[in-house]
């Protein structure tokens, strides 16, 4: 997202509605349906399955555009590059196939999870790296994109077409999910806003050169190659729209965001997955 001037913001936030704000005691599945209610009756003749084109869903020539550049995507040497990746023994002799779930196919759409003997919320990235760690590898860096981040490319492509299935159960994990909505919620940088008052309150507004995406379907289709080959996790978004709020963003991997991820994830629940697709 390109710099904003703030008068755009403080129009923004006068535009700003509070009906798709959910109260705080609610459970997660009625905070996802009273999102699903609430972008419904905002935006009628959406249907439910186009949510996973963000943006695009309300813009038919960007949809084209992208459409025609899904065809032949400038990015596919990366994705060549993390198939090695993934492809390439550890030092057990094991492949990343062999020590994770379904040999790693169809399964994105389960995470991040809630682990109950590790205590916290554990990304597919994490899991990626405890694969690493039980075969004799170091642990990549989270949010390095010449490593982890080409290894998820091209793994999440071989959940294409699984729906989103995010699972928040037990206290501990019920715990992490609330974190995470409190991150959402709560309004930060000099700016003073919380992911909600774009991607609920003022989705499908413009501003400046960018319509606003509904949050439902956010989750559904990272690691995206931004501007054609710049590979970005969904981690690295939220550290983008936080600056752009003028906020300190946390690093990829950090508790908070892993339970953001958390939160914003299950918000995405019975959606198609498509990994690694064309952004600007
Ligand atoms: C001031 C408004 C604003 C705030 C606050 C904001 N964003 Fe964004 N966000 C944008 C804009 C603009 C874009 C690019 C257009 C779009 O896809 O919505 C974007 C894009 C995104 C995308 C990518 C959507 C896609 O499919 O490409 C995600 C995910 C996202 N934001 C999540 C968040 C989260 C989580 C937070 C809170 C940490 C947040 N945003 C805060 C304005 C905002």
């Amino acid at each position: 997202m390109k710099k904003i001037a703030k008068q755009t913001y403080i129009a923004l936030a006068g535009l700003s509605v509070l009906m798709g704000t959910v109260s705080a005691s609610a459970g997660p599945e009625e905070d996802r349906l009273k999102l699903v209610a609430h972008f419904k009756n905002k935006f009628p003749d959406l249907k439910f399955d186009d949510y996973i084109y963000s943006a695009l869903a309300f813009d038919p020539d960007a949809k084209a555009q992208y459409n025609s550049i899904m065809e032949f995507p400038p990015y596919t040497s990366e994705l060549d590059k993390g198939a090695k990746l993934w492809k390439t023994p550890l030092k057990s002799g094991k492949t990343y196939a062999d020590c994770l779930p379904n040999g790693g196919k169809m399964i994105a759409g389960n995470y991040p999870i809630f682990d109950d003997a590790k205590g916290k919320v554990v990304t597919l990235e994490d899991t990626i790296n405890d694969c690493r760690v039980a075969n004799g590898e170091e642990a990549y860096q989270i949010g390095d994109d010449k490593t982890l981040g080409l290894i998820s490319a091209y793994m999440r492509t071989l959940s294409d077409g699984m729906k989103m299935n995010i699972k928040v159960e037990g206290a501990g994990a019920l715990k992490a999910y609330e974190d995470g909505k409190r991150t959402f919620y709560g309004r930060v940088g000099q700016l003073n806003f919380s992911c909600g008052n774009c991607h609920v309150d003022n989705a499908g507004v413009r501003i400046r050169s960018e319509l606003l995406s509904p949050v439902i379907g956010q989750a559904t289709h990272w690691p995206a190659f931004r501007g054609g080959d710049k590979l970005t996790t969904l981690q690295e978004r939220y550290k983008g729209c936080q600056y752009d709020v003028r906020h300190t963003p946390d690093k990829p991997g950090s508790t908070r965001y892993n339970n953001l991820e958390y939160f914003h994830s299950y918000l995405s629940n019975g959606l198609e997955m498509k990994a690694s697709v064309f952004r600007k």
